[in-house]
Formats: structure tokens, C-alpha cells, sequence
């Protein structure tokens, strides 16, 4: 069990590119944090950093209120799973499950226990006297969570580690990954590109874009307020539609936006919990719709609009217009 903590991190590489500006973040004890954002944002150089394997440039981490920017990967007792799975292909999985604990130079008598209980949780048991390549992608998967689970890390650090997998594998392995990690409680850190990976696993969601740290928040909180036009277009799936309109206000004092050839009114709830609406009477603003926020009207009101339809994918459960 642990608390991390990113304070003002910079990573400049040696080629000059500066990779994390500035990221300050605290994790909670048994908190499921994960990074998102945009390929080459950072996240995996955040993660790197934490685990040892990248030099830090400025700034500190902290594990369990320790400094730790000067420890090895070892003196730091974090356990990371990568994109590939990375394991020993001559060894067995019993092979590869005791591999972290020889390391340690633990008994014979506590090696067999250790790898039985992470067998036990991980549905392995029967698996243990196959190589790798007598595997399928999403058992070795679960033989790496294993490997990094065996010697009950105090911070659990995963990189991408379902994206080798197909569309089904992934999300049976993303709730064995939840249900792992409520279970044991250890203070897990998790990278990746897929916003639907992030809502769905997170306790709390890291936005990162070009090395700042955008946003971090429940899904929930991302979702219903986005902190800037980045976050609002990259939370949500199919992403928000998002336009340029003008903001004005009639005589009653009800707001509303230029939209075609209607005047959208916006909710008196919604204008009254934006009180800086105000401030941009008569500008050019942004405007964002949700797509799941409009429906199908059954007549004419004063919000609904006519539009001509240019595709529609089905899904089965709904309809993408
Ligand atoms: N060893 C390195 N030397 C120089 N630049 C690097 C190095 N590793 C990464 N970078 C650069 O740092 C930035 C952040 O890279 P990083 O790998 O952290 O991104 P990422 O968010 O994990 O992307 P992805 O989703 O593609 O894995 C990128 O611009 C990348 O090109
Ligand atoms: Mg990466």
C-alpha cells in the first residue's frame, strides 16, 4: 500500500524534447489512477519516470512521502506490466511466476506459496507447466499481471497492457484488471490511448495533451465538466460536437446561440450555473453538444432543428447520425 506523488515534474530527453511539463499530481492509497491522452503526450515517460526507468529532470516523486528520484527500480517495490507481455519464452509459467521472487532470494517453501495465490486469483493454476507459446494472448496477459502481482508490489504500474488483445479479450481482461485491483487494494497507475479504458477502469482520469497535464477528475466530473475545449472533445465516444456561434440574450433574460436558422435557448439551469455566461455576450464563443444529448423530435419546438442526414452507422443498441 502507497500514495504517489508527482511534484512540478519536468522530462526533458537528451535530444532536447521536453516530453512532461510541470505535472504535479497526488494519488490517493489503493486509488486506480490512469493517464490518457493522445499518442506521444506523455504518458508512458510519466509512468517511466515513476518507475525508475527514466531519469527525472526537474521536480520530485514521491512514493509513501519519500523521494524516490534517486532509487533504482528495485529500492522503489513497484511492479510494471507492459504493451508486450515480455515474458521469459523458455520458462514456464510456474518458471515465470517464481522469476521475481528467486530475484528476491526468497525460500523454495515461500516461492511455491506465493505463486499458488497469484495462480489462485488469476485463473492460472491450470497453466503453470505451459511455455508462452502454448498460450493465448489473453492468458499470457494474465500470466504478466501475475508476475507483477507475486511479490505484492506497493504500486502497480501498467502500460497499454491490453492493446495486443482483440475487442473481447480486452474488455474481459479490463474487468478481471478492476476486479483485481478493488480485491488486492494496491495503488495502481495505468496508461492509455482509449478514452473507453479510462472511464470505465479509472477512480480518477488524467487527461494529458503535449506534456501538461490537462484535467484529472472522476469520469463522471470529465464528462459533465470538462475544464477546456481539449477535454470536452476527447472525453466521449463519439466525440462532441463542438462549433463556433455567437451568445446573446433577449429582452427576459434568457440566453441563447445562433444556430442555422434558429436561436438555440439555453436552460435557465444551465445559465445559472455558468454565471461568466455573461461576460461573453455578444462574442464569438465555442459551443459543444453532446451527440447523445439530442433526440429525435416528434414536431416542431423552439430547439429543435431540421437536419439533413448523411449517414447513419447502427449498432444495435443505437444509431450513430
Ligand atoms: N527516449 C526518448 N528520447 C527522445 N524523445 C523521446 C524518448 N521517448 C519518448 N520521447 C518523446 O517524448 C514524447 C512523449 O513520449 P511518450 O512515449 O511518453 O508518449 P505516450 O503518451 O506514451 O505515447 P503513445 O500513446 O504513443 O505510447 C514524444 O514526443 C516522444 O517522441
Ligand atoms: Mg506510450
Amino acid at each position: 500500500m502507497a500514495t504517489v506523488k508527482f511534484d512540478r515534474v519536468f522530462k526533458v530527453y537528451a535530444n532536447g524534447q521536453t516530453a512532461i511539463k510541470d505535472l504535479s499530481l497526488e494519488i490517493a492509497d489503493g486509488e486506480f489512477l490512469v493517464f490518457v491522452g493522445p499518442s506521444g503526450c506523455g504518458k508512458s515517460t510519466a509512468l517511466r519516470m515513476l518507475a525508475g526507468l527514466e531519469d527525472i529532470s526537474a521536480g520530485k516523486i514521491l512514493i509513501d512521502d519519500r523521494v524516490v528520484n534517486d532509487q533504482t527500480p528495485q529500492q522503489r517495490n513497484i511492479a510494471m506490466v507492459f504493451q508486450n507481455y515480455a515474458l521469459y519464452p523458455h520458462m514456464t509459467v510456474r518458471q515465470n511466476l517464481e522469476f521475481p521472487l528467486r530475484m528476491i532470494k526468497l525460500s523454495k517453501k515461500q516461492i511455491d506459496v506465493l505463486v499458488r495465490e497469484a495462480a489462485d486469483k488469476l485463473g492460472l493454476v491450470e497453466l503453470l507447466d505451459r511455455k508462452p507459446k502454448q498460450l493465448s494472448g489473453g492468458q499470457r496477459q494474465r500470466v504478466a499481471m501475475g508476475r507483477a502481482i507475486v511479490r505484492d508490489p506497493a504500486v502497480f504500474l501498467m502500460d497499454e497492457p491490453l492493446s495486443n488483445l482483440d475487442a473481447k479479450m480486452r474488455s474481459q481482461i479490463r474487468l478481471e484488471i478492476t476486479t483485481l485491483q478493488q480485491r488486492m487494494q494496491t495503488t495502481t497507475v495505468y496508461v492509455t490511448h482509449d478514452q473507453v479504458e479510462a472511464m470505465t477502469m479509472g477512480d480518477r482520469v488524467a487527461v494529458m495533451r503535449s506534456g501538461k497535464l490537462q484535467q484529472v477528475s472522476s469520469p463522471q466530473d470529465l464528462y459533465d465538466y470538462p475544464a477546456n475545449i481539449f477535454v470536452a472533445g476527447f472525453i466521449g465516444s463519439p466525440a462532441m460536437n463542438i462549433f463556433r456561434t455567437r451568445l446573446s440574450k433577449d429582452e427576459s433574460g434568457t440566453f441563447f446561440i445562433d444556430f442555422g436558422e434558429k436561436n438555440l435557448v439555453i436552460e435557465s439551469a444551465t445559465s445559472q450555473r455558468y454565471q461568466q455566461l455573461e461576460r461573453y455576450l455578444g462574442l464569438v464563443i465555442l459551443a459543444g453538444f453532446r451527440p447523445e444529448a439530442f433526440t429525435v423530435a416528434a414536431a416542431q419546438t423552439d430547439n429543435s432543428i431540421t437536419v439533413e442526414v448523411k449517414t447513419v452507422e447502427a449498432l444495435g443498441h443505437e444509431m450513430i447520425i
